[in-house]
């Protein structure tokens, strides 16, 4: 195959990749993970095994980190490294207020994802520059998800039931 042949073909591969399905694969790879987390770690060790609690004050309750602090350390860390993406985790009912909701598009998304169930995808347009703004369902995958939010005093919201949508996972690509 010809150089010039190679590179039309890596094109049109590269192509095939829109702005959805660069999100939708981020996102398989955030939810898994942070599923993983949640069940085999602090659902387990929490919930089931009582062997370590999970708290916002880990490192003085020498506690296990939360599910949500984990996914954010890792987007501070994503954003440092200078990727050029952003993701957080968002909620109509935050515990942490700063976790509620901020652009007209967030809004309209995480009420869409909570009818629906399913993703939400629109433009957005912050500070002068483009984004496709894609929104998912965070759902209650473990008994820990509910009980904690449900329980915890600053919780806006105590009726969180199995397989529900609590929030929802914001991912953020410049056009
Ligand atoms: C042991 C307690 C605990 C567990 C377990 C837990 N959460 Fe949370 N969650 C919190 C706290 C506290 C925050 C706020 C943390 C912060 O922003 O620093 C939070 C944040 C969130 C947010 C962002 C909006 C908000 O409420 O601030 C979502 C969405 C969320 N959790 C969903 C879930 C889901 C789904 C699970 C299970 C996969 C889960 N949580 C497990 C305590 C918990």
């Amino acid at each position: 195959m010809t150089l010039m042949a190679l590179s039309s073909t890596a094109v049109v591969q590269a192509a095939a990749w829109g702005y959805k399905e660069i999100a939708d694969a981020l996102h398989a790879v955030m939810e898994a993970d942070r599923t993983v987390y949640t069940r085999l770690i602090v659902n387990r060790l929490q919930n089931q095994e009582k062997v370590i609690t999970a708290s916002e004050h880990w490192k003085d309750d020498k506690a296990l980190v939360l599910p949500a602090q984990m996914f954010r350390y890792g987007s501070e860390m994503v954003a440092e490294k200078g990727a050029n993406f952003s993701y957080s985790l968002l909620s109509l009912w935050p515990v942490n207020k700063q976790n509620a909701p901020k652009t007209d598009v967030e809004k309209e998304g995480l009420e869409a994802i909570n009818k629906s169930g399913a993703p939400f995808y629109k433009e957005e347009t912050l500070g002068g520059t483009k984004y496709f703004t894609a929104i998912y369902p965070d759902k209650a995958v473990a008994k820990a998800c509910i009980s904690c939010h449900n329980d915890h005093k600053d919780s806006p919201r105590r009726d969180f039931k199995m397989g529900e949508t609590m929030g929802g996972v914001v991912i953020r690509i410049p056009m």
